[in-house]
């Protein structure tokens, strides 16, 4: 396979015109570019015979998912194919309580909602202490308890009428449990309801209870396109972040873990390279600490950014790798228009 990139020519068609007259027809041709237009897209596939082109910014996601199968040969990534179906799942997951899991999602969802212009659902799976509700204002109904409580009977009405709009094309799906319930979340639950809102949402993104996730949550982690890690710079988050890549490679074959380092430079925190070498790798998005205006906009119901406008910027590069859309430039992404059903 010959990969290509063409990004930086003036006139791409020239280009590949004069590879096709040097690089034997068996050899498959992946192109590599900055032009986002549908129409690019079909010249290239359709009539060049291009094998596949990744508009860029190249995400992790799309490598994985259109790249490493073509290497593999044909038949490669039944299970990619699966997960394609439907709505992309976000998995947020804290390495450790109280390091930023929910604030991470909450704001990632609302990011997400504006730059892809596309429908996505915040699903709190938190259901005794889940504090994404509090955090926007809200007040969830029993819904989710019963869909997750008796699968069989969840219907994707019942959900639309449970989930809460909390921003444009933003929808809150929560409970609230309380201490003591029982509520019987099991594996056919969580799938039925991830299932439901797949069909409805472009975008699923779930905040997980902590590590140890509960194992009726592990399908949360197998559908999940990205599992958004996030931990703080201490001994024990490193050591549970790398439980979590361990574990979500060893059940879905494919490295899908992204690692946020929040409150990177909060006082008596581990230095950078001692994190890289506690790792293996350095963290893929760095957040720092916001100090007290963080636990205000939390206190008053307001999503962070609201409060702490450079947390949009610091959460931009995560933001483009999940949507594959250049958030200062959206409006022109081929990957936004396919998304944008
Ligand atoms: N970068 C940051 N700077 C300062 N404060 C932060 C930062 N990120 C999160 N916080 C604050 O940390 C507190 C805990 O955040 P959050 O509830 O999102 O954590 P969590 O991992 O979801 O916790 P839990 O384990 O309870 O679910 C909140 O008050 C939040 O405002
Ligand atoms: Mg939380």
């Amino acid at each position: 396979m010959a990969i290509v990139d063409i990004a930086a020519e003036e006139n791409p068609q020239a280009a590949l015109d004069d590879l096709a007259r040097v690089c034997p027809p068996f050899v498959p041709v992946v192109v590599l570019g900055d032009n986002t237009e549908i129409g690019f897209y079909r010249l290239l596939v359709n009539d060049l015979g291009v094998a596949e082109y990744l508009p860029k910014p190249l995400t992790r996601d799309a490598v994985q998912t259109l790249l490493l199968p073509r290497l593999a040969g044909p038949g490669a990534g039944p299970a990619i194919s699966s997960i394609r179906r439907g709505g992309h799942v976000v998995a947020v997951v804290g390495a450790r309580g109280g390091v930023g899991a929910t604030t991470i999602a909450i704001n990632v969802a609302l990011e997400l909602a504006e730059a892809t212009k596309a429908h996505v659902v915040l699903l709190d799976l938190n259901l005794q202490t889940g504090t994404a509700a509090l955090m926007l204002s809200s007040h969830p109904g029993p819904g989710l308890r019963s869909a997750l409580a008796d699968p069989e009977r969840a219907d994707s009405l019942l959900l639309e009428r449970t989930a809460i709009e909390v921003a444009p094309r933003l929808r809150l799906l929560a409970a609230a449990e309380g201490f003591g319930s029982t509520t019987p979340v099991t594996d056919e639950g969580v799938t039925r309801v991830l299932g439901l809102l797949r069909q409805k949402f472009n975008f699923v993104v779930v905040d997980l209870p902590g590590i140890p996730v509960p194992s009726a949550m592990f399908q949360v982690l197998v559908l999940a396109r990205q599992v958004v890690v996030v931990l703080g710079p201490d001994v024990a988050g490193l050591r549970d972040a790398k439980a979590v890549r361990r574990f979500v490679a060893d059940t879905t074959g494919t490295d899908r873990v992204i690692t946020v380092l929040n409150r990177a430079d909060i006082q008596g925190g581990l230095s950078r390279s001692l994190i890289e070498t506690g790792l293996g790798a350095r963290p893929d998005i760095t957040i720092p600490d916001f100090g007290k205006r963080m636990i205000q906009a939390v206190n008053v119901g307001v999503p962070a950014r609201t409060c702490v406008p450079a947390l949009r910027r610091h959460l931009a590069p995560l933001v483009r790798e999940i949507s594959g859309v250049e958030t200062d430039r959206s409006g022109k992404s081929w990957l936004m228009r396919m998304l944008r059903r």
